[in-house]
């Protein structure tokens, strides 16, 4: 028998991809945000979801550190499990640097982050020339970094599902 995530992982794992799939939407659909942008309730969205995401994957990462990874499928290929490793890993530190980075933006731009009615403290000074490449490193590590190891992920566990049949997939769903 194979052993899986533990339910708190499978939970954290799915919970972050919801909350990716309306970040990315809320990303996508708010104004492209310039110099003078004024805030927008799409853009205080988008804040709002990407702190979550903060919070979610520091939680997340602590669980991973006291609960290894189930051991790997017999027969699957160690180039596989390495590789499956480097994804996960650089998928972590995305999850946390991404809002990070967009934290300093907001506050580069002096604009506010409500957190259910509270403001959240600046990160750096506004207009701090020492922060202004936070907004195109955040924009492009989100919508082509992010984005690509998302698909390899994704394409990983359809040929373990459809190709090898292995039961990797099965490791991260609800149930056993
Ligand atoms: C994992 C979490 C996050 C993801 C995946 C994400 C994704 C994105 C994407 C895709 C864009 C570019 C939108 C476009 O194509 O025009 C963007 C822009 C931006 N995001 Fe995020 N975001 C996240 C978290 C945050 C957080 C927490 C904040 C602030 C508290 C934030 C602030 C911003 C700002 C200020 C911009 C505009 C940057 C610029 O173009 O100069 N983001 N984000
Ligand atoms: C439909 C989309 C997705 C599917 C089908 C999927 C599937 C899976 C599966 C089957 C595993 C277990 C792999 C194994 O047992 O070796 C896994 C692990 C993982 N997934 Fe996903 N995933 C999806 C989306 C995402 C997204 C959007 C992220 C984050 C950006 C993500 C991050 C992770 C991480 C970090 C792990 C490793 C967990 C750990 O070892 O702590 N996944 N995923």
């Amino acid at each position: 028998m194979t052993r899986g995530y533990t339910g708190t992982a499978k939970f954290l794992h799915w919970l972050i991809v919801a909350l990716l799939i309306g970040q990315f939407y809320a990303a996508w659909s708010m104004p492209h945000i310039g110099r003078n942008t004024a805030m927008s309730s799409l853009i205080s969205l988008h804040f709002t979801i990407g702190v979550v995401i903060l919070a979610v994957a520091v939680v997340r990462l602590a669980w991973r550190l006291t609960h290894p990874e189930p051991a790997p499928i017999d027969g699957v290929p160690p180039w596989q499990t390495a590789s499956a490793r480097i994804v996960h890993w650089l998928l972590y530190v995305l999850l946390l640097a991404l809002p990070i980075l967009g934290w300093i933006n907001a506050s580069w731009r002096n604009m506010p982050i409500v957190m259910f009615g509270h403001q959240l403290p600046l990160l750096v000074a506004p207009r701090d020339p020492a922060w202004g490449w936070t907004g195109d490193v955040h924009a492009l590590l989100s919508n082509y970094l992010l984005l690509a190891l998302v698909g390899l992920h994704v394409a990983a566990a359809l040929y373990h599902q459809f190709v090898r049949r292995d039961g990797t997939l099965g490791r991260m769903l609800p149930g056993r």
